[in-house]
């Protein structure tokens, strides 16, 4: 609904809005941008491991290139965030300074007319559909790339918005917030929001608001969902907290993120 009424407004007024969600349409944009639209041999990284390098020649645009031609306005200066949001409610967040260094290509095809789908090892699942857009990064003339997964490959992205720094504690972080919660809005921006939303932030990989999802849940429960999920529920999709944060470190964290939660 949201998309719909967003896309007829754009058809109306032929805005384009700073900060509003844009939805991505194959069609326009490989037709406005088609003299843009290049080649980009990568590591597929979905199907390659330490033993196994598969490459992929797909085809797509800069993500610079996409950005100057979503945003004319609005992206020259922005510093904030890039959110990917992707049909199976999955959102990505990319730094624009890391967007400006010019190594991510939103690609809409593979080159070779293969269709277009790739094997996620990681989640054992084949021929997982990567349409309308897959970002990929050139990862072959960056070696860096290969090895950081915090860049990130979102496939299904049927929309983005530019999302200032500003703009998200405005709308998430409560005024007077205690350095506790502070730094829980930082660990939960770092760790949850990707899947979860507050306020229409975030990803809907989990459809609820947050602040509804915690309501009735003890401390005790919410520190088992952050930690362990598995161990409330075995077969659950939410992954635990990233097992780099170990010991003290992990149980101060943890306990950031409730208080925020709890004060959101
Ligand atoms: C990769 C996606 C993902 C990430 C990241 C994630 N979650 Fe979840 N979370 C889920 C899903 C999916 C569920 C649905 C429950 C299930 O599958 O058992 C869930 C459930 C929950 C629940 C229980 C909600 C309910 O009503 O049952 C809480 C609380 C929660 N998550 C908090 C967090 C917090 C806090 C973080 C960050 C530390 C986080 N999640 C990170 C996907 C995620």
């Amino acid at each position: 609904m949201i998309l719909r009424s967003i896309t007829i407004f754009l058809v109306l007024f032929g805005a384009r809005v700073y900060a509003e969600p844009l939805s991505l349409s194959v069609k326009e944009i490989s037709k406005d941008l088609a003299a843009e639209t290049v080649t980009i041999k990568v590591i597929e990284l979905h199907e390659s491991d330490e033993n196994i390098t598969n490459t992929v020649t797909y085809t797509g645009i800069p993500l610079e290139t996409l950005l100057q031609y979503l945003y004319p306005k609005a992206w020259k200066a922005f510093d904030g965030k890039i959110y990917f949001y992707a049909l199976d409610g999955y959102l990505s967040i990319v730094n624009a300074q890391t967007a400006r260094e010019g190594e991510a290509y939103m690609a809409f095809a593979r080159a070779d007319g293969q269709p277009f789908t790739v094997d996620n090892k990681n989640q054992q699942e084949k021929d997982v559909p990567l349409a309308p857009f897959y970002l990929v990064w050139d990862n072959l003339k960056d070696p860096d790339l290969q090895r950081s997964n915090s860049y990130v490959w979102p496939y299904q992205v049927f929309r983005m918005e530019l999302v200032s720094d500003t703009m998200l504690q405005q709308s998430l972080l409560p005024a007077n917030a205690t350095p506790a919660v502070q730094a829980g809005f930082e660990a939960y921006k770092n760790n949850c929001l990707s899947c979860h939303n507050i306020n229409g932030f975030g990803g809907k990989k989990f459809g609820m608001d947050m602040r509804q999802s915690i309501k009735g849940r003890t401390r005790s429960e919410l520190y088992e969902w952050i930690d362990k999920p598995a161990g409330i529920n075995k077969f659950t999709a939410m992954p635990p907290l990233d097992p780099g944060f170990k010991g003290e470190d992990r149980k101060r964290i943890i306990n950031q993120i409730i208080d925020y939660l709890q004060a959101a």
